[in-house]
């Protein structure tokens, strides 16, 4: 008999600590549609919400992950790999140290304005949440890691893009969208939202997340390249990438269009300003472009409340690395 009290007391710890388990998946409830970006930190209670899950990846980096991400994640490589294609987590949840460790080895190796372009502030990255994923590539069994080497497969970049939203994934850095994301252009940086039907009206649309959110008001800017005989297309889309992504931080600033002002602004008298502004300055190249764009209702900083700026100056140089720095910029 004591025995069976005993057996019996056995299956009702067994039974409740599996309730308690239980209890804590029913409990989940993560925002998925968390907005985390240049003006919006990571929520303050989200480490005691999240779930994650650890994997180990082809070069034998633990990656962290939340949970239905990953099982999303492991759906999407299954299909992938159907069609031939290869990839595998470089990096998913990041804790506010590591972002530390990102900021800080990118700013030694590129210098700090393109770190903003490409690396979130830490407390400010979309990677604390767990939901957002950096993919790489495996071709022909090689392991394609870096950025520079990522990007020369856009046809491979665009299949799997046709598919993110199959498994409830979007893209979430597009091109041409830096205004509003405030980073330049990821094929890698996939976002989970945990809704199929919204990731593919996200993706259809061709929107930014901030815009399915109504976070800002997606307008497309106005490039105007002018015709340079100095400067080809791609280093005037590098700088305008450069400002666009300052633009993102401005709260409420809508941008409009940039506008090379013209070979003329690469002049001797720019080029030894622009350099004594700063220390030991040695640009060889200088662009100015100007800029439109409204100001909102309740102002930003100490430009004027619910203004268009036509014609706001940036000055942008680049040294040897051949990466353009913002130095200046005004009315
Ligand atoms: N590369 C993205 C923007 C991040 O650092 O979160
Ligand atoms: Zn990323």
């Amino acid at each position: 008999m004591k025995k069976l009290f005993l057996v019996m007391i056995l299956l009702f710890c067994f039974l409740t600590g599996c309730q308690k388990k239980e209890e804590v998946k029913d409990d989940y409830d993560l925002d998925y549609f968390v907005l985390v970006n240049k003006l919006n930190p990571l929520p303050e209670d989200w480490e005691e919400k999240i779930q994650t899950i650890h994997m180990t990846n082809s070069i034998g980096d633990d990656v962290e992950v939340e949970k239905r991400a990953y099982d999303a994640y492991l759906l999407l490589k299954e299909d992938l790999e159907k069609e031939g294609i290869f990839v595998d987590l470089d990096s998913a949840r990041r804790s506010i140290a590591a972002q530390q460790q990102i900021v800080d080895d990118f700013t030694e190796k590129y210098g700090a304005d393109y770190t903003a372009k490409v690396v979130a502030v830490p407390g400010y990255s979309e990677h604390h949440t767990g939901l957002a994923l950096d993919l790489y590539l495996i071709i022909d069994g090689v392991d394609v890691v870096e950025n520079e080497d990522m990007v020369q497969y856009p046809e491979i970049w665009a299949k799997i893009h046709e598919k993110l939203d199959d498994y409830g994934f979007i893209l979430r850095y597009l091109e041409g969208k830096e205004h509003i994301t405030g980073y330049a252009y990821e094929p890698w940086h996939i976002r989970y939202i945990d809704n199929k039907e919204i990731a593919k009206e996200i993706m259809e649309k061709g929107i930014t997340l901030e815009a399915y959110l109504g976070a800002v008001n997606e307008t497309d800017v106005v490039l105007d390249y002018g015709d340079s005989r100095l400067f080809s297309r791609e280093e005037l889309d590098e700088a305008f990438i450069r400002i666009k992504c300052r633009f993102a931080s401005w709260k409420g600033v809508e941008l409009n269009s940039l506008k090379f002002a013209g070979d003329e602004c690469n002049s001797e008298e720019n080029l030894e300003w622009l350099n004594s502004l700063e220390e030991g300055g040695s640009y060889l190249k200088a662009i100015e472009v100007l800029s439109s764009f409204r100001t909102p209702k309740e102002g930003y900083g100490t430009l004027e409340p619910d203004r268009i700026y036509n014609d706001y100056q940036w000055w942008l140089v680049c040294g040897e690395d051949g990466d353009w720095d913002i130095v200046s910029s005004g009315y």
